[in-house]
């Protein structure tokens, strides 16, 4: 378990966890993930920034003794989070003249999770610097990203930005920087959709934040660093700030083949039309590719029989998950049957009330669609794609 060598005096110390398949028993991890840590050696002081999952401590600190480690001055906590802060306690019991470096509100939360006693940190404000002797570090507040006590670092001389989970990905690899862009941008992408985009607004402030920083590197607590930065801030860019494009997401069940039929339908109409779909039968979907979906999409189209006098609940999750993830969708609407009653639409559109969208009138048959369903289906095709014409997005 060697450290890594970024370059002279900084190191990367962190664990790769190639087996861990579920976060927060919420997140699918199809590619493991890692816990990123550096040890930057200045002429005077030393800094952690970061430690590792409470599951991997003995990597870290084995790391730490193959370098030699003697003395650390600062942890630099840039987060709380259990993955992050977990080996915290190992790490004061063996250096126990470090001080945790946090925002107030991160030493709080540190307390509040007991992870820490009260007379360990050294709180920084925005904008705070901290001398190492040669290297300077300097603290950029950044709250929720996604949690409200978040800071990034910033090591001056080295031009290397540490934020923590920002532009991070949950992709193991032994490469210390991004090799294959197109795996990075996949993983960093379903990274964002499933932690990030719920903060949108707010990283949009940080982004223009870090727009005046010199960097050369971009060194975040998951998955690799980016030696060419600029390709996870152009991603990001797109990601938070750009209008949504011209595609329908489509997350169904049928449970009798005919909420299918309407969807395969209306599938083919928006396609003639020019319209991107895709489209996700929730019994058997990855819920991360659906979250990837929709940071892109300008509609979702919810597809659902009628069930115990509801929408199916694989579908309540999905759009209980949409709304939460609140992704910038401006058009939604809802398909699907029922046999004999029930309140399906009603119960789908009141679990979206984080979205500021436009909602188009829902198709919903009794028994196998019509004629005059599918007529209704060509109508909301023609619908969402003359909307998206008229926003600009195609
Ligand atoms: Fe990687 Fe929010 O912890």
């Amino acid at each position: 378990m060697q450290a890594r060598k970024i370059k002279e005096g900084i190191y990367w110390v962190g664990a790769v966890d190639w087996d861990r398949r579920m976060f927060d028993d919420l997140v699918p991890l199809p590619d493991g993930t890692s816990y990123n840590a550096f040890l930057i050696q200045g002429s005077e002081k030393t800094a952690l920034i970061d430690t590792v999952d409470n599951a991997m401590s003995h990597v870290l600190l084995e790391r730490l003794n193959q370098l030699g480690t003697k003395h650390i001055d600062y942890i630099i906590t840039n987060h709380a989070e259990q993955d992050h802060s977990g080996t915290l306690p190992q790490i004061i019991e063996r250096y126990p003249e470090a001080r945790v470096v946090c925002t107030p509100k991160c030493k709080e939360m540190l307390i509040d999770m007991s992870l820490m006693p009260q007379d360990s940190f050294q709180i920084v404000e925005d904008g705070a610097t901290l001398s190492l002797g040669d290297r300077t570090l300097e603290f950029i507040h950044a709250s929720w990203v996604h949690w409200p006590e978040t800071m990034l670092t910033y090591l001056r001389e080295d031009e290397i930005l540490f934020p923590c989970d920002l532009f991070g990905s949950h992709l193991a690899t032994t490469d210390l920087y991004v090799t294959d862009e197109g795996r990075a941008y996949e993983a960093a992408k379903r990274y964002y959709a499933e932690i990030m985009m719920p903060f949108r607004k707010n990283i949009q402030k940080h982004l223009k934040k870090i727009e005046g920083y010199k960097i050369s590197i971009i060194a975040p607590s998951h998955g690799p660093m980016y030696n060419r930065p600029e390709f996870i801030l152009d991603s990001y860019q797109d990601w938070v700030f750009n209008e949504p494009k011209n595609i329908v997401v489509l997350p169904y069940i049928s449970m009798h083949g005919t909420t299918r039929e309407m969807v395969n339908y209306l599938v083919d109409a928006l396609t003639e039309r020019g319209v991107t779909v895709e489209q996700f039968n929730l019994a058997v979907t990855d819920i991360g590719k659906l979250a990837m979906s929709l940071v892109d999409a300008a509609t979702i189209v919810i597809g659902s029989p009628t069930v115990l006098t509801g929408a199916h609940p694989k579908v309540v999750y999905a759009t209980y998950l949409a709304n939460a993830l609140r992704p910038k969708v401006k058009f939604v609407s809802i398909i699907g049957s029922y046999g004999w009653g029930g309140k399906m639409v009603q119960q789908l559109a009141d679990l979206i009330p984080a979205l500021k969208v436009e909602i188009f009138d829902p198709v919903v048959v009794k028994g196998y669609p019509a004629d005059k369903d599918f007529e209704a289906l060509d109508k909301l095709a023609a619908i969402i794609a003359d909307k998206h014409k008229e926003h600009g997005l195609v």
